[in-house]
């Protein structure tokens, strides 16, 4: 079970082709008690996904949101659009292997999923173990992941300057 966590705010998008399974998504964690935005699309008619992952990554990359939900056909337009923010860290997954080192070794905040690679099952699968597990730069104090990170920080500190 995902714990409930009404202080954890998670930014959701997505385009046509994941609505639906976006709509599922925003079911689940509202049922377990997450704060959840919903920054669209709200129907299955065609759409541009780069309109729905900005909000969310700003979302992220404000603190607005702790977390992002990303879904496209694929979720790679979607982790390609996120990742562009600063402070955003995407991950594409297909797999709960993929999620779990997403956030352990990445501390992953962006979740990206394929509404047409993944089914509504494995979805939430994966999604249940991106947020209950932990960076482990934080939890077991494995240093060399927080020193990779800053490593990215300061890719994006010296691309600002330009
Ligand atoms: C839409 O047909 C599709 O291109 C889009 O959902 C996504 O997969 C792009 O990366």
């Amino acid at each position: 079970m995902v714990q409930s966590d009404h202080n954890v705010t998670i930014a959701l998008g997505c385009d046509h082709a994941g609505f639906q399974l976006k709509q599922e998504i925003a079911r689940f964690l509202l049922n377990q008690g997450y704060q959840v935005i919903d920054r669209g699309t709200l129907s299955d008619k065609p759409c541009d996904y780069p309109d729905f992952a900005e909000p969310v990554a700003r979302d992220v990359s404000s603190g607005n949101a702790r977390f992002g939900v990303l879904i496209c056909g694929t979720g790679i337009g979607m982790s390609i659009v996120a990742n562009k923010f600063p402070g955003v860290r995407a991950a594409l997954c297909s797999n709960e292997f993929s999620a779990r080192y997403a956030r352990m070794h990445n501390d992953a905040n962006v979740l990206a999923l394929g509404g047409r690679v993944v089914g509504v099952d494995l979805a939430l699968s994966i999604l249940r173990v991106f947020l209950e597990t932990g960076f482990a730069g934080e939890k077991r104090g494995e240093k060399r992941h927080v020193r990779r990170l800053g490593k990215i920080s300061k890719i994006e500190r010296e691309l600002k300057k330009k």
